[in-house]
């Protein structure tokens, strides 16, 4: 049962609850009536302490389709935050106001501070650098619809794989899942942290390191790609330098297998070309459907409307 539940870290439901989210993002992508008016009369809070589009507009959409309503901001300039308040504040009045909460914020370990102030659900949809486990709902997701199942694969991650936390929420996961190798494909600066390498390491994950993406190509059923997170770097300087390590272009495709399937969190900089969107094996924008309706089926789950 995943009513009234948080989801602070990928790991927060079982195996077999994810799967579960899945079969109901499935029935409800086939059917767009399923669940159409489920949810009125709930409301969902949006805090977002950090700049979002695909994210905020998603859990939007998605509460909007499912007959609910929300509220919220986008721009903590907007919020009392600017006056002061603590966050634990913030959270209690938005609990006293909504049925669940979306939140994201640029420090580490905010969101799982905010479970503890709350009386409903909050959903981390960003804390830091640390990890974005509705992101992670959706590339499983995707994988599944497009690769059928979620075993026997060689997933490349390519890019800031050191603040990126996309990836170290997928990685997480994908540990989880059955014959799983991973290759880490970034710069020397910035390589997956320690504790999810030793995450894979304890759960018995092959995976191995490079900085070489044409040398992973060919091996790769999955290709992550993602933006160097200029946000948390402390110098402008190294930005520059580190930013176009990797570009994805025709030619790297070429190499690849051609049930590659290219996903990428969004928003996409300078690390995939745009030739690359008219290539079949490039999905990153069916990702961002996906998660709509992998987000759908959370937000109905953990509102006790299934
Ligand atoms: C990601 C994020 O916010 O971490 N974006 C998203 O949620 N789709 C990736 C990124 O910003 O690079």
């Amino acid at each position: 049962m995943l009513k009234g539940r948080s989801l602070i870290e990928p790991d927060n439901f079982s195996l077999e609850e994810t799967e579960s989210l899945f079969t109901l993002a499935e029935k409800i992508e086939s059917d767009e009536s399923y669940l159409r008016d489920s949810c009125r009369g709930k409301l969902l809070a949006t805090l977002f302490f950090e700049p979002s589009t695909r994210t905020r507009l998603s859990f939007e959409a998605a509460i909007l389709r499912l007959g609910g309503s929300c509220l919220g901001f986008a721009d903590p300039g907007s919020s009392s935050a600017v006056k002061g308040e603590s966050l634990a504040d913030t959270v209690r009045m938005a609990a006293s106001y909504a049925d669940a909460i979306v939140m994201r914020s640029p420090k580490e370990g905010a969101a799982l501070l905010a479970s503890r102030y709350s009386l409903v659900p909050v959903l981390n949809a960003g804390d830091g650098g640390h990890h974005h486990p509705t992101q992670t709902l959706t590339d499983l997701f995707t994988i599944r619809r497009l690769r059928g199942e979620i075993k026997n694969l060689t997933v490349g991650f390519c890019g800031d794989l050191k603040f990126g936390r996309t990836v170290h929420s997928l990685a997480k996961a994908l540990a989880r899942y059955t014959n799983i190798r991973v290759i880490f494909i970034s710069p020397e600066e910035l390589v997956i942290p320690e504790y999810i390498a030793s995450i894979l390491q304890r759960q018995g994950i092959e995976f191995s390191e490079t900085r070489n993406l044409e040398e992973a190509m060919p091996e790769l059923d999955v290709l992550y790609m993602t933006r160097v997170q200029k946000e948390r770097f402390f110098n402008e300087e190294d930005y520059i330098r580190l930013k176009d390590s990797f570009v994805l272009n025709t030619e790297k495709m070429a190499i690849g297998k051609d049930n590659l399937v290219v996903l990428h969190p969004l928003p996409r900089v300078n690390e995939i070309a745009v030739e690359v969107d008219a290539d079949p094996r490039a999905a990153y924008f069916k990702q961002a459907r996906y998660g709509m309706y992998a987000r759908m089926a959370l937000l109905a789950a953990i509102l006790g409307v299934v």
